[in-house]
Order: structure tokens, then sequence, then C-alpha cells
């Protein structure tokens, strides 16, 4: 069958489905085993989604149309899947196991990924074993990761979620991570770290980054002025560079001796497997470390080799098209219940949003289908007290992510252990709620509410029951939202892989940093960008210090 003729088939589909309302569909006992689904320990439940099993079957049709199957193949062997860039994305390679091959241009791609994780082995255990020494010949107790975007969203959101796997042997080390252009963050710890026992490590896949050359510049010259030593003994002992540009970070003064290198074919916001993760490395230890790629690498084989019916990535990609280009939706909330999940939300919203915001198909044409919708999210428990309330009872449509472990503070206290039965208890009454709306309650109890206190219902959510969250299973969750991303990249023909929407605002930002020096001609700018220039720049000579 066509994609057109899918496409039709899901529309007819959809306006069967748009006036039942999810309390109708939940009232059949069979739909919680017919509509999820399992891999190792990550379970994913669609029962609370507005389709059926044939809308299922249905959206894998299209899915075989979109030739889903070859794609996913030639994501895995490393074709040159980024179009726009023509190379391929192999971040699937980054947490393959030591043994398997695969070639790209004639060379094994695995074999340098093993050295690269073994250089990283290397750095650990020194850092770990206070034998990487400051200036002053004291061991290193602090590492601040300066980066921005996937070479600081990743460690940062693994980094917070997998604290408590911290072996005692890395207890020795404080992790900061540092990314804001404008220097806030970096200000506030400069204020208080030792610069004789503090590291930098500069992640930057291009090592352009403006903002990430900003806040590195800023911390070298805070080192230089503590010690009276030259830049070049501070690069030696106070910086590290994760890049896959040697030449710039070598450049900027980084000794090749402490680069860790990674690939092109290794997308920004898809590099937390490669050298790029050491902050978590350096976290959670080598083994942690491996533990997660292990879990990354177990979705791909999933991915790889599972059918349709029962592929984890597959079905999340088609229920999420369902909603956006069928139902209409086109706001999707990410909601861990766990505070360790903090930073997932921000993660997701680079992941999905920077790969899948796109207009454009491959081909150049304009895209015929809505692509990415807007994502956002925060921790479940505190959203409910802040945007809940426009999910119960606003004008929006809007789908939720609900992920949450299903056992934690195993052995720990009971408070601990209640606290947790408390949220997983919210977790389940929110994702009820949204669903049935005041259906959720008896015909009594709502019979005499008035307006402003009924429940529409009828949002719909995916669950993501995780066993327990380990090293192993952040990995598989992370690439199964990576994979989700692929699979509806490749319904709507979009290149996930380059981000050129980016680039203008870069480009720009030069143009107005040099009229803000005074170095360039306000006129040439519109009006909008002259008034606040000239408001600034008025405002700028006011604070200058008289002089005489
Ligand atoms: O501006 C977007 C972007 O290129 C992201 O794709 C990337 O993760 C981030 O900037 C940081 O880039 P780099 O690692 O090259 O500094």
């Amino acid at each position: 069958m066509s994609t057109e003729l899918c496409w039709k088939r899901l529309r007819k589909e959809a306006d069967t489905l748009k006036p039942r309302h999810l309390s109708e569909l939940l009232a059949d006992p069979q739909r919680f085993d017919r509509l999820s689904v399992r891999h190792d320990g990550l379970l994913l439940d669609f029962s609370r989604q507005r389709l059926t099993t044939e809308t299922l079957e249905q959206l894998i049709d299209l899915a075989e149309a979109a030739e889903l199957r070859p794609a996913i193949e030639a994501l895995l062997d490393g074709a040159p899947v980024n179009l726009t860039e023509q190379r391929a994305a192999l971040h699937t390679a980054l947490r393959a196991p030591e043994g398997t091959k695969l070639k790209l241009d004639g060379k094994d791609v695995i074999a340098g990924v093993q050295q690269t994780l073994q250089a990283m082995e290397r750095l650990v255990a020194q850092l770990h074993r206070g034998q990487w020494r400051g200036y002053a010949g004291e061991a290193i107790d602090t590492v601040v990761n300066i980066g921005v975007g996937g070479s600081d969203l990743g460690p940062l959101m693994a980094c917070q979620a997998l604290e408590e796997f911290t072996p005692d042997s890395a207890r020795g080390i404080d992790l900061h991570f540092v990314s804001s252009m404008d220097g806030s963050q970096l200000s506030g710890l400069l204020s208080w770290l030792n610069p004789a026992t503090t590291l930098f490590v500069i992640s930057s896949k291009s090592f352009t980054t403006i903002d990430t050359l900003a806040n590195a510049a800023t911390a070298r010259q805070w080192l230089v002025d503590a010690s009276g030593l030259d830049a070049e003994v501070i690069n030696a002992h106070h910086f590290i560079g994760i890049t896959a540009n040697p030449t710039k970070a070598s450049q900027w003064g980084i000794p090749t001796s402490n680069q860790l290198l990674f690939w092109d074919w290794t997308g920004g916001r898809y590099s937390l497997w490669s050298g790029i993760g050491l902050p978590i490395a350096l976290a959670i230890g080598m083994s942690g470390f491996r533990q997660l790629l292990a879990g990354a690498h177990s979705m791909d084989r999933h991915f790889r080799e599972a059918p349709f019916t029962g592929n984890l990535p597959v079905l999340l990609a088609l229920v999420g098209i369902w909603n956006i280009n069928l139902l209409d939706i086109h706001a999707h909330a990410i909601l861990p219940y766990d505070g360790r999940l903090a930073r997932l939300p921000a993660y997701l919203e680079q992941l999905e949003m920077e790969s899948n915001g796109k207009s454009v198909r491959i081909d150049g044409s304009d895209c015929s289908e809505r692509t990415c919708p807007v994502l956002w999210g925060e921790i479940g428990p505190n959203a409910q007290h802040a945007f809940y309330q426009l999910l119960h009872q606003g004008t929006e449509q809007v789908m939720c992510d609900f992920i949450v472990p299903a056992r934690r503070y195993v052995g720990q206290s009971q408070p601990l252990q209640e606290q947790h039965r408390l949220a997983l208890a919210n977790c389940l009454a929110q994702a009820r709620v949204l669903a049935l709306g005041d259906k959720a309650l008896s015909e009594e109890q709502t019979r005499d509410a008035p307006p402003w206190k009924r429940y529409r219902g009828n949002q719909p959510s995916t669950a993501i029951l995780l066993d327990e969250l380990t090293p192993y299973s952040l990995g598989s969750l992370i690439a199964l939202y990576e994979h989700k991303v692929y699979v509806q990249s490749v319904i709507w023909g979009i290149n996930p892989f380059d981000q050129w929407g980016v680039e203008l605002g870069k480009k720009m930002a030069t143009e107005l940093l040099e009229a803000l020096e005074g170095d360039a001609d306000p006129a040439r700018f519109d009006c909008a960008t002259r008034g606040l220039l000239e408001r600034i720049n008025r405002l700028g000579k006011a604070a200058e210090p008289r002089k005489g």
C-alpha cells in the first residue's frame, strides 16, 4: 500500500476515533494487556492513548510504506543518513560491544570507539586516584564541564539521574556544569572554587561554539590571574578538551595529550555516549558508564530486531504521529515522577525539537504534514502545582509522557519508601484523571458540580514504567527516545541530524556584537533592533566610570 493510501485510511480512522472518549475505550478490561509492550526493564503503556489495536496496525502499515525497515538498517549500518551533511549518524556505534565490526569508509569504527573508551578509562582512573595535579602540585578535586546543548545537557542530565550510583572511588571529585553564555553560572562558581585544584573540561564537538569559548576564556584568565603562570602551563594542568575538531582545540591551547576525540558522525545531541560522557564516567565510574552504554545497546538491538508490533521506539513514534498528524495535538509534556530525572525534559527538548523541528523534507520540498510538536516538561509532582491546571481544564490538547520507576529506596528508610509510593500514587492519579476526567468520579460526585469544577479528560498519555532507575535502564530510556525521533523523521521525510535553523542566529549575533562594541553602524539593522541598540548603548555609556 502507498503512503498516500495509508494516510487516507488513517484519516478515516481518526474521524471514527475523534468523537470517542478515553473513558469509553478504557472500559475494555483487556486494553492494558493489548496496548502495553515491554523490553528489558522498560514497560510502555499506550492504553491511555486515543487509539485501538487496529489503529496501531494501520500506523505500522504506514511505517512499512515509508520504508522504515530499510531506514533502520541504514541508520545502524552507517549509511550517510544525514544527507545535508553527507555523513552517517552512528551514535549507536558508540555503545556497540567490543568485538563488534562496523566499517565506515573501509575503516572499523568500533575499534576507534573502544580506544576512546580506554583513553577515558585512564583519565577517569587518574582523576579518581588523585593523580591529576594542578599548577601547584595539588590533586584535582573539582571538575567543571564547560559546554552547551548536546555537550552539556546529556552529561548533566545523566549525572543528576545517577548520582546515587557514585562509587566510593569517585567521591573525591566534585562535578559542576557551566553552559550559560552570559557567564552567570561560571562567575558564581569562580567566586568560591579553588583554582589550584579545579580542572575544566571544555566539551565542544565543533570547538567553535562562542558560548563555550567565552566561558573557557574566562576560566583560563581566572587561573592565570590566580597562579601568576603562563596560559601554556595552565592549559596543560587545568584543561581537557573533548571534541571532534582537534585542530581548533589545539589552536585554543589544549595540548593533544589532554584531548579526548570523537567523530563527525556523532551528532551533538547524540554525543553523551562518546567522550562527551566523561563527566558521567567521572560521576558513576567507568563500569557504571559501560552499563549506560549496555542499556542503550540493548535498545539498539531491540530496535533493529523486534517486529514493529512489539518494537518500543517504533510504537512510541507511531503513537506520536497519530496524535500530531491525525488528532491534531501539537503540545507534548514530559513528566518524570522522579526528581532524579529533573533534567530529562530539557534533554528531550533538544533531542526532539532540534532533530525534528523542520518544515522541509530531505528532497527540499515543503513538508505536507505537521512535524515536531512543542515539547516541554518538569518533574511531574512539581508541575502539578504549576501547569497541570492547563492540562486538566485548559483549551489545549496535550499529549503527556509519564515516566516513573516502579522500585526506589529499596532497603532504605520507611519514610523515603513512603515518599516514593506518594509519587507513584500521584503519577497514576494524574494519568487517570487526564484520561477519564469527571468519569474518574461517581455520578453522584459530579452531578451538581459547577462548570469550573468539571474535568473534560480525554488527554492522551503514555506511561513509561522503569523497573528501577539504573545506568542500564537510563541508557535504554534515552536510546528509546533517540530512535523514536528517527522513526518520526522517516515518516515525515526529514533529516533529523542537521540543525541549520540555529545557524543564522549565531551569525547575526556576531554582527550585533560589533554594533554593541561601536564597530558597526546601527543604521543597517531594522528599527526594533536599532531602537534597543541605541538604548543599551546609551545606558552603557552612562554606566561607564567618569574619567579624571
Ligand atoms: O547550536 C546548536 C548546537 O550546534 C547543538 O547542536 C550542539 O549540541 C551545541 O550547539 C553545541 O555544539 P558544540 O558541541 O559544537 O559546542
